[in-house]
């Protein structure tokens, strides 16, 4: 494990953004924006999941917010390994940063499952599986959320 985090701080990338400080900036802002992306399009998904904003037909909600969040899923989580590499080692043993990688995990996997399980536009869910799923959804990603900014505040 430990040879694996010294080669990826040894990478091109990592060396490339931990010398250059308007290089680490963009790619921390492009980090922040997919952030935003992600939890700003899955939030309203799970509250209409929840039953809220009844006016709003599911499936126009599913098919505009989706993409959205997939896109912010696949920013956040290629910016992030980025950022990583650059302090590979010290962000491992970190406990914040772990529980941030669970909870990543555990909303993509309740995600994917639910889609794969339900369809695409979950017309098999029942409502109470889809209140279970929103309220597990939010948790995991304000939980992300959380974890990512207290990085910062945690470790030397
Ligand atoms: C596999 C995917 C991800 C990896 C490997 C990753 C890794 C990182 C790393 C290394 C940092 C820099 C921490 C620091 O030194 O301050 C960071 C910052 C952060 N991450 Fe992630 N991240 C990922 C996905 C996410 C997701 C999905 C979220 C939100 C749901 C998130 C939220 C944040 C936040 C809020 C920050 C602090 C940004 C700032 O205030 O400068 N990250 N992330």
């Amino acid at each position: 494990m430990d040879a694996i985090l010294a080669t990826l701080e040894a990478s091109g990338a990592a060396s490339f953004f931990r010398v250059s400080r308007w290089g680490y900036a963009a790619l921390n802002a492009t980090h922040v924006f997919a952030v935003a992306l992600l939890v700003g399009s899955i939030l309203p998904l799970d509250a209409r999941l929840l039953g809220m904003f009844r006016s709003v037909p599911r499936d126009g909600a599913l098919r505009m917010l989706v993409p959205f969040a997939a896109t912010g899923a696949f920013l956040a989580a290629t910016t992030g390994a980025l950022l990583f590499s650059v302090r590979a080692s010290e962000y491992a043993g970190l406990d914040v940063f772990r529980i941030k990688l669970l909870l990543i995990a555990a909303g993509l996997a309740g995600a994917v499952i639910l889609h794969s399980r339900d369809g695409r536009l979950l017309q098999h869910a029942s409502a109470a599986r889809l209140r279970i799923h929103a309220v597990l959804s939010i948790i995991c990603w304000t939980g992300a959320l959380a974890c990512g900014r207290l990085i910062a505040f945690a470790g030397n």
